[in-house]
């Protein structure tokens, strides 16, 4: 979970940072980005509150157990909703992008969501007292897989790619958690909106990398 909370503070920080940079040749690619780590995020909690968090209180026969994680997704909802309706109608011609409408747009939910990406793996560790009748490494690959599974190979799972440190604690982590040969070929399919996944914080080899929009 910590791993996909980094990639998602990780792309949503290198749009914070570069949308005020992006010259218009590059709204195109820009918008494509922001959708992609926008549409990531939104299937990440859908995840959470249709299958992973209904699995928890149902193992540990708790209702109501994972109610604060929903509060808080409710917290930011309707500021992260505007955001990815100004950029479907940016994408679609309907609206002009600009970079400090972005940010301002962003400005309105990034601090609850900051907070609930923080919050959440404490109250996830907290499930220890389950003991090993809860199978949390199972019930988040199963919900990791189903997410992932359904997001556009080209157009929108390379944020995660674009976005994982693969340094980060010596390189132990896999993630997106799929065999090696498959993010091989992924990684190859990222390459061909290779224009969008320029906006990473990191490289298609894993290794983080200056934004390369900041301004002077
Ligand atoms: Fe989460």
């Amino acid at each position: 979970m910590a791993l996909v909370h980094n990639c998602i503070i990780r792309a949503l920080n290198s749009i914070y940072l570069q949308a005020p940079h992006i010259q218009p040749s590059d709204h195109k690619s820009f918008i494509a980005y922001c959708l992609a780590a926008h549409d990531g995020l939104q299937a990440h909690h859908d995840g959470e509150e249709e299958f992973f968090f209904p699995k928890i209180e149902h193992i540990t026969g708790r209702k109501g157990l994972m109610d604060g994680n929903v509060q808080q997704h409710e917290a930011f909802h309707s500021g992260f909703h505007a955001w990815g309706q100004w950029l479907q109608d940016a994408r679609s011609g309907k609206t002009e992008f600009d970079g400090e409408k972005c940010v301002a747009l962003m400005d309105a939910f990034v601090a609850p969501l900051s907070t609930h990406l923080a919050d959440e793996i404490p109250t996830l560790l907290a499930l220890s007292q389950f003991g090993a009748s809860l199978d949390l490494k199972s019930l988040s690959k199963a919900e990791g897989d189903k997410v992932m599974g359904g997001l556009s190979k080209t157009a929108q799972l390379p944020i995660f790619f674009v976005n994982h440190d693969e340094t980060f604690e010596g390189g132990i982590h896999s993630f997106p958690p799929i065999p090696p040969p498959v993010k091989w070929v992924l990684r190859q399919c990222g390459r061909w909106n290779a224009d969008w996944w320029k906006f990473g914080s990191v490289g298609f080899d894993g290794f983080p990398r200056e934004l390369r929009f900041r301004g002077e």
